[in-house]
């Protein structure tokens, strides 16, 4: 349906009617390359107009998002973190998490966790996880003779599930709840997650306050037998002198569940499919498995999960001698960011030696990735015991994609495969 709005683009862009924060393209339609290509090329600092929605600035160069991303007190992650292509709801009742915080306040508050994710941290973890990614792996190699799943359902999502719900310390049998739980909040405007009787804001709401009522009580028997794990971490926090308000502590609960788990599971599966429709990548890694921490970051370059966050201007301000005026949004698109012809060479090609490769995948600056050395050691763990073994793999069906705009995610992805013997 062709739209009166931004007819300034592409006569093909113009009359395709796509939003870039609607997120039904994204499922039907996967990443739009060619849109955010043209737009580095022609206007990379584009006012989006929409009906009945807030405009926006689509920010689609590299160069453009760290400049934003790395001057947090002009452009501010409150109040709003994604653009919607509908009208905007009140999120107010809810906590603000870490990612939507701002200096000085956002300095504070992640100090008191980041430790936690620093590789010395997880170095004592790294056996423990890679027990876990193990098993996961095994399992798929076990089920070999039938030779045919879906790699989202048995490795990518189980993976972080196992990983998150071990680190935040719940009991196993309470795992699956946090698969449950990111569908329903990060898929929230997707048919197979979609609550009948709701919409798409009101069943997120609902489910952020299941999250909620489960995490009191967990917190309320943390605080009674404290453990290792993150949520005895959370009670014990104090600034100022001052235990954190259980607002807070909520807060911190809900940003761990739902950044570790849909990005490193369309991070695992993004590389998979990756992996399947470049072979001579995989056999490369096969023949060199020393390339495998440059494979794990070009994953991340080329899937790039995260497909969009958002900052509103604190004052009049300008990007490339574009004027952008005080509480007006931008929209950092980081699959562009990290296509980007100026950075990248040959950036279409999925190059597993890949240097150097500066990606934006995990953000860059302030908000920069707090679990990024987690996320590096899960995809390095399933692919490590996986893709050595597989003999032959292929897809077995169309590869179906999240309705989302925040988080570019693979619902399913039908493999057959044969795995070699064991070395
Ligand atoms: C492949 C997997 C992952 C990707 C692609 C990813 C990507 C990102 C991106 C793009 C940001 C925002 C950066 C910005 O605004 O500049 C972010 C922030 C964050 N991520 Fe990740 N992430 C991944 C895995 C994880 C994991 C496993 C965790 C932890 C359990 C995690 C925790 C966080 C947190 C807490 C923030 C907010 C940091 C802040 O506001 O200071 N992420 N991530």
């Amino acid at each position: 349906m062709a739209s009166a709005l931004n007819q300034d683009l592409s006569p093909s862009i113009a009359s395709s009617g796509i939003n870039l924060v609607d997120p039904a393209h994204y499922a039907q339609h996967g990443y739009p390359h060619e849109i955010w290509t043209w737009l580095r090329q022609n206007k990379p600092v584009y006012r989006w107009e929409q009906e009945g929605a807030l405009d926006y600035w689509v920010i689609s160069k590299h160069a453009d998002i760290q400049t934003i991303s790395t001057h947090p007190r002009q452009w501010l992650s409150g109040p709003r973190l994604t653009i919607s292509h509908e009208a905007e709801q009140d999120m107010s009742a809810f906590p603000p998490t870490l990612i939507q915080l701002d200096p000085p306040k956002h300095g504070v508050f992640r100090k008191l966790v980041a430790h936690r994710f620093k590789p010395k941290a997880l170095a004592r973890l790294h056996h423990d996880i890679e027990a876990i990614g193990k098993e996961i792996v095994d399992k798929l190699i076990e089920e070999a003779d039938t030779g045919e799943c879906d790699f989202v359902k048995e490795v990518s999502a189980p993976l972080p599930i196992a990983v998150i719900g071990w680190i935040l310390g719940l009991p196993k049998e309470d795992w699956p709840l946090l698969f449950d739980w990111t569908n329903k909040i990060i898929g929230a405007t997707d048919p197979e997650f979609h609550v009948p009787g709701t919409n798409p804001q009101e069943a997120a709401q609902a489910t952020m306050v299941e999250l909620f009522t489960y995490f009191t009580k967990l917190v309320e028997e943390k605080k009674k037998k404290p453990d290792d794990g993150l949520v005895s971490l959370f009670t014990q926090l104090k600034v100022d002198g001052k235990p954190l308000e259980l607002m807070d502590v909520m807060a911190w609960c809900l940003i761990i569940v739902i950044a570790g788990n849909e990005t490193t599971r369309n991070g695992t599966s993004g590389g998979m499919l990756a992996f399947i429709e470049n072979q001579d990548q995989l056999r490369k890694l096969q023949a060199n498995p020393s390339l495998l921490p440059s494979a794990v970051e070009e994953v991340v370059r080329w899937s790039s999960p995260i497909i969009h966050f958002a900052r509103t201007a604190a004052e009049d301000g300008e990007i490339r001698g574009q004027k952008i005026a005080k509480g007006e949004a931008v929209a950092l698109f980081y699959p562009s960011a990290n296509r980007d012809e100026d950075v990248f060479e040959d950036p279409f090609e999925f190059r597993i030696d890949r240097n150097p490769n500066r990606h934006l995948g995990f953000g860059i600056g302030e908000h920069f990735c707090m679990g990024v050395h987690l996320a590096r050691l899960e995809l390095t763990v399933a692919y490590k015991h996986l893709l050595p073994r597989i003999e032959e793999i292929e897809l077995t069906g169309p590869v179906s994609r999240l309705q989302s705009s925040l988080v570019g995610g693979v619902k399913h992805l039908p493999i057959k495969y044969r795995i070699k013997p064991a070395a």
